[in-house]
């Protein structure tokens, strides 16, 4: 092996220790209690961006594909009869999502949302109502 070879293996394996050693940090800092399905959540939070609850509301608002309906700033819905979400009261919309998603509530334009909620579990429906309910 030439030497320049072996400082390149040197350092191969120094940069995936010092992976392993990342990882483990990650993975301590990150809440024990964040379910399996919040792993890319979690695993973001751990990289900096931790809030509070340990799952960023803003971005599930995006990745669960809320965003495509109810609009960027969640007040510029993309159909006039569809809901403003921005403001609201957390906990009402804690129940809302929580009643479409179960079929308690149901009419209208109901089904156009159900849909996608097999995407969010309890915990999700918390963070990102916490996050629509603090926007302006
Ligand atoms: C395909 C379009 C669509 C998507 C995607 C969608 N929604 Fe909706 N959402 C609606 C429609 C339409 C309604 C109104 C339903 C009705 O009239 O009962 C609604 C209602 C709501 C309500 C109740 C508002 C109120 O004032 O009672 C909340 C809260 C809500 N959506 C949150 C979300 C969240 C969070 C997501 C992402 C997980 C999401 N929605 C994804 C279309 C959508």
């Amino acid at each position: 092996m030439s030497r320049a070879r072996r400082t390149g293996w040197i350092v191969v394996v120094a940069a995936g220790a010092a992976f392993v050693a990342w990882q483990a940090q990650a993975q301590q800092a990150a809440p024990a209690k964040a379910p399996a399905p919040a792993a890319a959540a979690g695993a973001k939070a751990a990289a900096g961006a931790k809030p509070a609850a340990g799952l960023d509301g803003a971005a599930l608002y995006k990745e669960k594909t809320c965003v495509a309906c109810h609009g960027k700033d969640a007040k510029t819905p993309l159909l006039p009869e569809y809901p403003k979400l921005a403001g609201q009261n957390e906990a009402y919309l804690v129940r809302q999502i929580q009643d479409i998603k179960s079929g308690a509530r149901n009419h209208g334009n109901t089904a156009a949302m159900q849909g996608v909620l097999h995407l969010v579990n309890d915990d999700e429906i918390k963070a990102i109502s916490a996050y629509l309910a603090g926007l302006k």
